[in-house]
């Protein structure tokens, strides 16, 4: 099996790696190519110029930014029975059936997390055979843990759940180590805090309902208590909501750009 990879940022670069374990050849292809060059110390990674070797590729997976997908040049260079796996928040299958004149899709929509391999996507396909399913999941199984939706919508709400997710998380990292430091911690002793203390909590989670774990943290008329009052206060909860709204109606706006 012959996987082409288009893009090797941080999405694409860490896929690489991952694919790079597993049987077939994986290939790359990036603008900068020093960027590309700077992944082939993995001897499993070919890296392409010119897009030289696309027309060898079962799969192909488009990681560039979805603005960045209307200057690829690759429809003459695709065989009919590839598979196109697109992870660009926001573009539909329609729109990359348009773009690239092509039958055989996948909207993948993954996170961060693969690159610790503990990522999480969820995906849609159009136009595959039985066969392209199977070999599509034996593909995705191996980049990271996925679930097909029914509808494709439910793939921008993907996108503003545990798309951007890592980066909500590191936002709330942020505020806490910058909370540490009003209380008068240096930088790095904040970080310490705030770093191993999040850590511990993400170990600790399990399979634990949420509201149990908090509890297990906020006793009755303690110091996390009256945080979690001011939270509540705030409407913390509500601003996550609007949030994960505001990234959904976003990645709608992408489709129609
Ligand atoms: N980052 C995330 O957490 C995340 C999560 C889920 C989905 N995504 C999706 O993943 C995609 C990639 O995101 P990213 O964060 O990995 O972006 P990124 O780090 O900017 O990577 C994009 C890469 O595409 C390359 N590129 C741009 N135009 C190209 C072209 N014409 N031919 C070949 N390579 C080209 C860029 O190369 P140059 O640097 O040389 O321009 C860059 O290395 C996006 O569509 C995004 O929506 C991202």
């Amino acid at each position: 099996m012959n996987i082409y990879i288009i893009g090797t940022g941080v999405m694409g670069g860490a896929i690489a790696k991952i694919l790079a374990k597993t049987d077939g050849h994986v290939f790359i292809y990036n603008k900068t190519y020093a960027k590309a060059a700077a992944l082939r110390n993995n001897s499993k990674i070919i890296v392409d110029k010119n897009l030289e070797h696309l027309h060898e590729a079962d799969f192909v997976l488009l990681a560039v930014k979805p603005y960045q997908l209307a200057d690829l040049s690759i429809k003459a260079k695709l065989k009919p029975s590839a598979v196109l796996v697109s992870i660009a928040a926001g573009v539909k299958i329609s729109t990359l059936k348009t773009l690239f004149s092509h039958k055989k899709i996948i909207r993948l929509m993954p996170n961060l997390g693969l690159a610790v391999g503990q990522g999480v996507a969820a995906w849609k396909s159009s136009g595959l055979s039985a066969k392209d399913k199977i070999s599509s999941q034996r593909l995705l199984k191996a980049i990271c843990e996925n679930f097909e939706v029914k509808d494709e919508f439910q793939i921008d709400a993907v996108t503003a759940i545990s798309g951007g997710g890592p980066a909500y998380f590191f936002y709330f990292a942020q505020a806490l180590q910058q909370a540490a430091v009003k209380l008068g911690f240096d930088k790095t002793r904040a970080r310490q805090l705030v770093e191993k203390t999040f850590s511990a909590a993400a170990a600790l989670q399990g399979k634990t309902d949420y509201q149990f774990l908090i509890n297990r943290v906020a006793s009755k008329k303690g110091t996390t208590e009256r945080a979690l009052h001011i939270f509540n206060k705030d409407r913390l909860s509500h601003t996550v909501l609007k949030a994960a709204f505001a990234a959904q109606k976003r990645a709608q706006e992408i489709s129609n750009e």
